[in-house]
């Protein structure tokens, strides 16, 4: 069994977490973009989150690789939402369903509490059942479904909205 260790992400992971987002992007409704990036995107978006109140880890095998990435940053962009983040989280296709997933976020919401935040929420596709589970054994609560704001591989997607009291 692979022991997995949580560190905060660097520069030097950037080709992994361009490759997992690439994938993530190409074959998946996680996330609501059509375009895959360069790694130039993600070292612009990775220095997003050394901005204060953001947080980016990596999971890391012991032989170095980098199964996967979370992160949290501002939830909406007006002053009093200061004390709320909204989270991602991205596991390499070939080791989800491994535990990688709730290592990493149980990191990602010490790291929150730790940071002083009150609430984490987490924007759900309505039919990721994986990450539906993923936040429901970590004490998120599901606070309803947005049908239809979304749309990818032409068809609506649903957003299911769920939080945990930090
Ligand atoms: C969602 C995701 C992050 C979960 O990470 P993971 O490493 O696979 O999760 P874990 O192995 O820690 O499993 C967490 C829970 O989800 C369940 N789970 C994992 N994959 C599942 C699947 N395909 N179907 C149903 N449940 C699943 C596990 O059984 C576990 O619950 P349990 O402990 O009660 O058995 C990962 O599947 C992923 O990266 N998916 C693609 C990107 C994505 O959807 N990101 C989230 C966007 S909101």
């Amino acid at each position: 069994m692979t022991e997995i260790s949580i560190r905060p992400a660097t520069d030097a992971d950037v080709p992994t977490i361009t490759a997992i987002y690439n994938d993530a992007v190409a074959n998946t409704v996680a996330v609501w973009n059509d375009e895959i990036v360069d790694e130039d995107n993600r070292r612009a978006w990775l220095r997003g989150y050394r901005l204060p109140g953001t947080c980016a880890l990596v999971a890391e095998a012991d032989d170095g690789a980098v199964l996967g990435y979370a992160t949290y940053g501002e939830f909406r962009h007006y002053d009093g939402f200061r004390h709320t983040v909204e989270n991602s989280i991205y596991v390499d296709g070939t080791r989800r369903a491994g535990g990688v997933g709730t290592a990493l976020m149980q990191a990602l919401i010490e790291h929150a509490r730790r940071n002083g935040k009150h609430v984490m929420v987490a924007a759900i596709e309505g039919g990721n059942t994986a990450s539906i589970r993923l936040h429901t054994k970590l004490g998120f609560e599901g606070c309803g479904t947005i049908r239809q704001v979304g749309t990818k591989f032409d068809r609506w997607l649903d957003m299911t909205l769920m939080q945990l009291m930090l």
